[in-house]
């Protein structure tokens, strides 16, 4: 028995084809299903996508804008002193409703997956507590992974390390840090070391806010790269950010994306906060901040775009929409080539799965049910137009629409209504 069947989808690839769902899974793919089904969605030719994915997001800190003050002069530096000054005030209900708020808007744009970090410099680790909440409630329509981010520094922070271990302890499932937060060099590289030996230790995965400044010499990835491959952890670790690659010798680039291929380190980039909080000190030409995406993809490095920051300290804008933070990399990462362009979709879908080591994710017979239907015929197209999100489903049920975009024109010798998706797309 189908449960639902979604008739005349385009697929990513450009397939057209039906898609029938049983018990949560997807049943078959194929051109003309037939069959008696519980539900159906005429897709209508539009294009059908394995949800977005978010690998990089600050649940803890979302739509906080403003609390207790605005972030005056932009930088990193002041979002960071702004989150010191926040954290005292902060209640657990509170952190809570607002990340709950923040998971409407994701469901609503087809974002059902988020890797979320979360501060533990705090004794109270009333964040850790909130998200553990908020990852039950939402369990039915979002997967959310937790990452253990001590935001302060592992050893700057005097404790630290201690409450890094009780939130893995209390179900926190990956390891963070922030070698570039460290006092030194050689605190940084020497956190790195202990982070990813405690990860091996208790089987975890590793996600580190890396290198994520402007100076040249900041090379930590290349010991996240080193600690990965000497402690077998291959595939497991994600270096994110990693903005100071954007600065760095070109010599010295080149070597380095070839012991992260080697290491078989994801790079998750947040080009909306990168292109914003970097650059800050240049006076002209300022740089742009995001790391090397077009030469670590060439190098086969898994590379997904995060969105990292929405309505909170660092970042004052974003509404969830990976979309948006694809084509906001794009543009920043100059990939206007057909191939790039596509390339930035799998980025915020299909990159970010492996990243996250998603079961059962795609559109294959088997995966999961879990789709968006999007106004628009292409994924460059979805991009282009920052397309509706006409259909969410999860687990073969709706569980969010939005209506399609159609404007009405009042003009002479002109059609009624305007349908960005009407303009036949060539890519
Ligand atoms: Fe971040």
């Amino acid at each position: 028995m189908i449960d639902l069947l979604v008739k005349n989808a385009t697929l990513p690839d450009g397939r057209k084809v039906d898609i029938a769902v049983a018990q949560g899974r997807i049943a078959e793919v194929a051109p003309a299903i037939t069959g008696e089904a519980a539900d159906t969605i005429d897709a209508r030719g539009y294009l059908v996508s394995p949800p977005f994915i978010d690998a990089h997001f600050h649940m803890d800190a979302t739509l906080s804008l403003g609390m207790p003050r605005l972030n005056q002069s932009g930088t990193l530096l002041e979002g960071i002193a702004l989150w010191g000054e926040l954290k005292p005030l902060l209640t657990q209900e509170a952190v809570v409703e607002r990340a709950l708020r923040y998971c409407d808007l994701a469901v609503a744009q087809g974002l059902l997956a988020i890797r979320t970090h979360v501060d533990v410099c705090d004794d109270r680790l009333l964040c850790v507590e909130a998200l553990l909440e908020v990852r039950k409630r939402i369990k039915p329509y979002i997967d959310l992974q937790i990452v253990a981010f001590p935001q302060d520094g592992f050893y700057r922070d005097p404790n630290a390390k201690k409450n890094l271990l009780r939130a893995l302890d209390m179900g926190v499932e990956i390891v963070g840090g922030i070698p570039h937060g460290e006092r030194t060099m050689a605190d940084g590289a020497a956190s790195l070391k202990e982070l990813c030996e405690i990860a091996a230790k208790r089987g975890l995965l590793v996600d580190i806010h890396c290198d994520e400044t402007d100076d040249p010499l900041s090379r930590h990835v290349e010991t996240l790269a080193y600690e990965t491959q000497r402690l077998g952890l291959q595939g497991r670790v994600v270096g994110s950010h990693l903005t100071s690659m954007h600065s760095m010798d070109n010599y010295y680039a080149s070597k380095l994306i070839g012991l992260m291929a080697e290491a078989g380190l994801h790079a998750t980039p947040n080009p909306l906060i990168n292109i914003t909080l970097q650059g800050r000190n240049d006076t002209y030409p300022k740089r742009r901040g995001m790391t090397r995406v077009p030469e670590l993809r060439a190098a086969g490095i898994n590379v997904s775009f995060g969105h990292d920051c929405v309505m909170d300290p660092w970042y004052p804008l974003g509404q969830g929409d990976m979309l948006e933070a694809a084509s906001m990399g794009l543009h920043v990462g100059l990939m206007t080539s057909p191939d790039q362009m596509r390339w930035a979709f799998d980025a915020v879908t299909v990159n970010p799965a492996k990243a996250l080591h998603l079961e059962g994710y795609g559109l294959a017979k088997g995966c999961k049910a879990d789709f968006v239907v999007l106004q628009a015929k292409t994924p460059v197209e979805a991009l282009r137009l920052k397309a509706n999100r006409l259909k969410v489903v999860k687990a073969g049920k709706v569980i969010a629409e939005t209506p399609e975009r159609v404007g009405t024109l009042h003009l002479d010798g002109r059609p009624k209504t305007v349908n960005g998706a009407d303009y036949a797309p060539r890519i």
